[in-house]
C-alpha cells in the first residue's frame, strides 16, 4: 500500500517571509498514530494546517493517498479537506447547540448548499452521529447543550463530529492541552480505539511525552521548522529529549 501522507522537502513560508517549515521529508503509512512534538512555535500547528491545506507549500510536494495535493484548489481542495477531520485544542463547538447538533455539523461538507443553509439533516445522518456519539461513549448527552459538558466530554463531541466525514485521516492539534491529566487519557483512549478499530490514521502533536510514549506508533520532532528527530517513542532517550527541547528542559510526567 502506499503512504497516506507523503511529504517531499516541504518548505512553508509565512507571508511576512518567516520560515515555518524547512525542507520537511516523511511518510505516513495507513493506520499509523503518528504523533508531532517540539517546542512551542516550531512549526507543529503550521505543518497540520499544510497537511490538510489550509496553507499551500512555498515548496516540495505534498502527496495525500497517491495524489499531489500541493497546489490544488475549488473542487479537489473541497475534496482533499473532506478526507480529514480536524480536532483542535479548544473543540470549537457550538456552546448553545446541542450535542446531536454539533456532531451533525460534522457532516455539512457532504450537504448541498441548500440543505446546510437551512440546517436539514436526514434521519440516515443523525442515526450516524448517534453511533459516533456512541463510539465516544457520550450518545446519552446527545439533547444537552454543548456548554453543559466538562472539557473532556465536549472533546468527545469534537472527535465524534470529525468522524461524521468518514475521515482517512484524523489531525489532532493538541487534542488534551486543555484538559487535565485524568481527562486526557480518556480523550486519548477514544483517538487510540478510533485508530486500532476503525484503521483511522492519526496524526497528533502532544506536548507531554508520557503520552506520547502511550499512544505513538512513531513520532517526529520538529525544532525551527526542521525535523530532528523520527523514530520509536522509546527511542527518545534524555540525549533526544534535550536536543529537541534544549538543555534546559525538564520532563515533566503526565498519568
Ligand atoms: N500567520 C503567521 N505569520 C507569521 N508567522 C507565523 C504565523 N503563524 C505562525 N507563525 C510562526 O510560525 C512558527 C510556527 O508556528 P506554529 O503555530 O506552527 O508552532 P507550534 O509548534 O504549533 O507552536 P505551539 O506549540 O505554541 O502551538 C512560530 O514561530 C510562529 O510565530
Ligand atoms: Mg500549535
Amino acid at each position: 500500500m502506499p503512504p497516506l501522507i507523503s511529504a517531499e522537502h516541504l518548505s512553508f513560508e509565512y507571508p511576512n517571509g518567516f520560515k515555518a517549515l524547512k525542507n520537511v521529508s516523511f511518510t505516513v503509512e495507513p493506520g499509523e498514530f503518528l504523533v508531532v512534538i517540539g517546542l512551542s512555535g516550531s512549526g507543529k500547528s503550521t505543518l497540520m494546517r499544510t497537511i490538510n491545506r489550509l496553507l499551500e507549500p512555498t515548496s516540495g510536494t505534498l502527496t495525500f493517498h497517491g495524489s499531489d495535493v500541493t497546489h490544488i484548489e475549488g473542487d479537489a481542495l473541497r475534496r482533499h479537506r473532506q478526507k480529514i477531520g480536524m480536532i483542535f485544542q479548544h473543540f470549537n463547538l457550538i456552546k448553545r447547540h446541542s450535542v446531536l447538533r454539533n456532531t451533525l455539523y460534522g457532516a455539512l461538507g457532504q450537504l448541498s448548499s441548500m440543505q446546510s443553509m437551512l440546517g436539514h439533516f436526514s434521519p440516515d445522518l443523525c442515526e450516524k452521529a448517534l453511533r459516533n456519539l456512541d463510539i465516544v461513549g457520550i450518545r446519552e448527552k446527545a439533547d444537552q447543550r454543548a456548554d453543559s459538558l466538562s472539557g473532556g466530554q465536549q472533546q468527545r463531541v469534537a472527535i465524534a463530529r470529525a468522524l461524521m466525514q468518514d475521515p482517512m485521516l484524523l489531525l489532532a492539534d493538541e487534542p488534551v492541552a486543555s484538559l487535565d491529566p485524568a481527562t486526557s487519557h480518556s480523550v486519548m483512549k477514544y483517538l487510540d480505539r478510533i485508530n486500532k478499530e476503525f484503521g483511522t490514521t492519526v496524526v497528533c502533536n502532544l506536548h507531554f511525552l508520557s503520552l506520547v510514549r502511550q499512544y505513538a506508533t512513531r513520532v517526529i520532532a520538529l525544532k525551527a521548522g526542521e525535523i530532528v528527530f523520527e523514530g520509536q517513542p522509546s527511542e527518545i532517550t534524555e540525549q533526544w529529549f534535550k536536543e529537541i527541547y534544549g538543555d534546559d528542559a525538564t520532563e515533566v510526567e503526565i498519568r
